[in-house]
């Protein structure tokens, strides 16, 4: 199968998509549909057909698949138009604007069968592959608590855009999302949230730094630090080499601690006991769990075209996408109302049977 995949919306991450379609040795690019006058020229430089109405392209090229990559209050309608004429698609992440729209996508897709993977690229890293399955074999025992970091420093010339200095457009929904959604990927289900935000070190309304106290439902406990502010190597985007826009600094950004051993990601370093009914008064020996070398966005297409043709289901669902989502809005309106927030409540009041 050579699966025909359209494009919605060709800045700056649907550009990305563009190329790797491209450059995909099975799929094609059948058409992009983005009303700019940069898109008009992609199109025209690709040899695709170019639109600027998401429905007519659909109704016309009836692509095989389709990629969301529009503002976010548009993931609902596009997604649904998608549904509707049987067409799977990869929504970019947030897969939508609120839990209400992001519920009426899962609702849509599980009541037709149409596939909808949501664009949480990490979960195709191979970093985070590795932690998966070393987590699935057993091989940290039962966890006990995760600690992690995402601590970056974006430049003054971000924040010239309103948008990005006032509630919502910080670090919290543009960047913890992507940790929250790895976090339930490897531990599980939140169950409620406390955090701390701050704006001190650039005097914004919108937060610079976060610390947020998550439990889980299995009953590990996690931490996590967050800030577009300070200088470190301690965030994914360096630690994996697998960003698009970040150098590389091979290190760890994310621990997990179980009962048998612990894993320090991106480096995958793996710490146990030499020998059983060892403790802490004992040496800890340290293995290496990774070596599979692939690229994330790669892997994500890949992973989106098995899902096309039916032969896989999606990594991330839409109602496991609005988990995230929900998640994430928890941790905000936790450190703004300054109270424990359960991922029930947030749930419960986007109007949705979980
Ligand atoms: N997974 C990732 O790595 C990643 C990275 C960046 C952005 N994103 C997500 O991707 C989405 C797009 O982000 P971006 O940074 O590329 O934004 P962007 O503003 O650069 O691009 C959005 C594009 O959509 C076009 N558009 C607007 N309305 C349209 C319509 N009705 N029909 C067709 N096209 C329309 C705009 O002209 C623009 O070119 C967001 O949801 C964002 O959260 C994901």
């Amino acid at each position: 199968m050579t699966p025909r995949i359209a494009l919605m919306g060709a800045g700056l991450i649907g550009r990305e998509h563009a190329d790797l379609v491209i450059a995909h040795p099975t799929a094609t690019l059948a058409a992009i549909c983005d009303p700019s006058p940069e898109a008009e020229a992609l199109a025209a430089r690709l040899g695709v057909p170019h639109w600027t109405d998401y429905a007519a392209m659909l109704d016309a090229e009836r692509p095989d698949g389709a990629i969301v990559a529009l503002p976010n209050h548009l993931h609902a309608p596009a997604a649904l138009a998608c549904i509707e004429r049987g067409i799977a698609c990869l929504v970019e992440k947030p897969v939508a604007d609120g839990i209400a729209a992001a519920a009426r996508i899962a609702e849509a897709s599980e009541r037709t069968g149409v596939p909808v993977l949501v664009g949480h690229h990490r979960r195709h890293s191979p970093d985070i592959r590795a932690a998966r399955r070393t987590i699935e074999a057993g091989e940290l025992g039962p966890l006990v608590a995760v600690n992690g970091m995402t601590l970056f420093d974006k430049p003054d010339a971000y924040f010239e855009a309103e948008w990005r200095r006032r509630r919502g457009g910080g670090v919290l929904l543009i960047n913890l999302i992507h940790d929250i959604d790895v976090l339930r990927h490897l531990v599980g289900e939140i169950e409620s949230v406390r955090a701390f935000t701050s704006s001190a070190r650039r005097g914004f309304e919108v937060e610079d730094t976060a610390s947020i106290a998550i439990r889980f439902v299995n009953g590990v406990l996690g931490t996590f630090i967050i800030s577009d502010g300070a200088v470190s190597p301690w965030a994914w985007e360096y630690t994996s080499g697998q960003a698009l826009y970040h150098p590389a600094q091979p290190g760890p950004s994310l621990f997990l601690a179980g009962r048998r051993a612990s894993l320090s990601v991106s480096d995958l370093y793996l710490w146990r006991h030499a020998e059983e009914g060892a403790h802490w008064q004992h040496p800890l020996v340290r293995e290496y769990r990774g070596g599979e070398i692939s690229a994330t966005y790669v892997n994500q297409l890949n992973h989106f075209i098995d899902v096309i043709g039916r032969k896989a289901e999606p990594l991330i669902s839409a109602r496991d996408g609005m988990a995230t989502l929900a998640a994430t809005l928890a941790v905000e309106r936790a450190a703004h109302e300054n109270r424990t927030v359960t991922l029930a409540e947030m749930l419960a009041a986007g109007e949705v049977a979980a």
